[in-house]
């Protein structure tokens, strides 16, 4: 057995994981003992970690590297037999999700701030999966946060870097690092869901896409994927190589961030469809040519077509959606009879009920898609299903979403975030709307039915969770909710959330801010947004 050095150290306050994992600079990551004492709490907190294997990798931002040696000491100390480490310390979240599942690991550690910059002045990040492949549940979180309060040391084997570039087994100490291939097994689940052959037809027919990776970790899948195995065009791809600072962009796939891909998707002579992913694969934006189909219908969009797919021909048990997500898909588990489960935000609240089988298919309004064939949202595997539809119907993505809309009518949705506001003025503003006596009330001619703070009990496991955004709810079905995020580093960002469902297809086709402008001005008043953060607009609308 190798040395064991303990080393000791301090607390570092603020080690609370957030709505995914534990966020920070990359500034607070570096401080000495800043990483070990976190990975040291995961580690003291997740039951006897000896003899166990580990799944590690991340999105490939700056400080990945350097954090994968420090895991790699410091899980050779706490007796893991084996690590097994994506290569070049490439992993996209789902692809880990994949591994941990199909491998039995003892959960994984994935290296990500997702969507957030990268690179020395930028964000880093770190999060612990279960064993079932998803994020530790709020329990887990808790325990860690814990010890992290009262750490007093941390153990690591002293060795050199491993060459995390080479595939193939090496040893710290008596601890075996396999380096492997991180699209293999991803692949090959994807065959398994979706129709290749299909989608292989769609591309020799001459159809057109733009995949936009945005310089994070799906290049390698989506070269692998779409232009290998599917025939996708060379060049399908775009911003296909990792870069450790995404080439200074943000890597969101939304209108505000992707926009070359939304440049190369308009226009007559455009593809047939465009797709982006996120920091760390597990986001997805979808566009048609001069379209595009918000993460709320294309959750709903995905469910009512999902028997065009091999991996859901049986049809599904049910649906799930985050609380902040439009109603489009409770309207298809309706016509379907399935239920559809509301959650609190984040992509942990899923995981019971796709481990109970109650739900199949699952989504956020932030560009999360996903279904139980892994715990985590995936992006690529929502880009799939979509080809899938679209290589089985022949039509154009703007047909599909209306003709959906004309079945189901169009729940008109909009996200307006403010974002890097006062703290102070954040919880100001949530606290006033908190004491505002409105069940009853008239608000600029709409009639607020349900007034709250959303509170959550999990079907499955009885946990409850309260706090989850403040909800107007007007008799007519419209709606407004109001969120902190929980992923950000820099002072606050309210998300706003407006909704109106359209019965009448001759407005379907309204821009959604011109649709709901009413809404949006009373949103506003309500909160006194602009006097109390001193933004008359929104940083970000998707
Ligand atoms: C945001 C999204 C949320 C998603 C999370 C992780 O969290 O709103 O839906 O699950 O990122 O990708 P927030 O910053 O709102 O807490
Ligand atoms: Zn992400």
């Amino acid at each position: 057995m190798a040395h064991v050095k303990t080393v000791v150290t301090t607390p570092f306050a603020g080690q609370k994981p957030g709505t995914s994992g534990l966020r920070k600079k990359v500034s607070v990551f570096i401080q000495p003992h800043y990483l070990e004492n976190f990975v040291q709490s995961v580690f003291d907190s997740i039951g006897n970690t000896v003899g166990k294997t580990l799944a590690l990798g991340g999105d490939g931002r700056y400080f990945n590297r350097t954090a994968i040696q420090t895991i790699l000491r410091m899980a050779a100390a706490a007796g893991f037999a084996r690590v097994m480490v994506g290569r070049g310390g490439i992993l996209s979240t789902p692809a880990a999700s994949c591994v941990i599942r199909k491998y039995k690991t003892f959960g994984g550690i994935i290296l990500s701030a997702s969507h957030n910059p990268g690179g020395p002045d930028e964000d880093f990040g770190i999060k612990y999966n279960i064993p079932a492949g998803g994020p530790a549940p709020e329990a887990i979180t808790e325990a860690i946060y814990a010890r992290s309060l009262t750490i007093q040391s941390y153990k690591l084997v002293e060795s050199d870097d491993i060459d995390l570039d080479q595939l193939g087994t090496v040893r710290i100490g008596t601890m075996e690092v396999d380096i492997f291939d991180p699209v293999a097994d991803y692949a090959a689940l994807m065959e398994t869901l979706v129709d290749f052959a299909a989608i292989r037809a769609l591309f020799a027919s001459g159809f057109k896409m733009r995949f936009d990776a945005m310089h994070a970790v799906t290049g390698p899948y989506a070269h692998e994927i779409l232009e290998r195995r599917l025939g996708a065009a060379p060049g399908t791809v775009m911003n296909g190589i990792p870069l450790e600072d995404f080439g200074g962009g943000h890597p969101d796939p939304n209108l505000a961030h992707a926009h070359d891909l939304v440049a190369a998707l308009s226009g007559p002579e455009s593809p047939d469809f465009g797709a982006a992913s996120d920091g760390d694969g597990d986001r997805n934006m979808i566009l048609g040519r001069d379209f595009y189909v918000t993460p709320s219908d294309s959750l709903a969009v995905l469910a009512a077509n999902a028997p065009l797919c091999p991996g859901y021909t049986r049809g599904l048990a049910g649906i799930a959606r985050s609380m902040p997500t439009s109603a489009a898909a409770d309207r298809v588990a309706a016509k379907l009879g399935i239920p559809c489960y509301e959650t609190p935000t984040g992509w942990k609240f899923f995981g019971t009920l796709l481990d109970a089988g109650k739900a199949t298919l699952c989504g956020e309004e932030s560009f999360g898609t996903g279904s139980d064939h892994v715990r985590e949202k995936d992006g690529l595997w929502a880009v799939l299903m979509w080809l899938n539809v679209l290589a089985r119907r022949r039509e154009s993505v703007a047909d599909i979403v209306t003709a959906h809309w004309r079945e189901f009518g169009r729940n008109v949705y909009s996200r307006h975030d403010y974002e890097g506001i006062e703290t102070a003025a954040a919880e100001g503003l949530m606290d006033h709307l908190r004491g505002l006596p409105l069940v009853g009330t008239e608000l600029d001619g709409r009639t607020v039915s349900v007034f709250d703070d959303f509170a959550y009990t999990d079907p499955v496991d009885g946990s409850v969770s309260t706090k989850q955004g403040i909800r107007v709810l007007f008799e007519d079905g419209a709606r407004i909710v109001y969120r902190l995020s929980g992923t950000g580093t820099q002072g606050a960002t309210l998300r706003v959330y407006i909704e109106q469902y359209e019965a009448d297809p001759s407005r379907h086709g309204l821009d959604p801010q011109v649709a709901l402008v009413d809404l949006i001005a009373t949103a506003r008043r309500l909160a006194q947004i602009e006097d109390r953060t001193g933004r008359a607009e929104p940083t970000v609308i998707t």
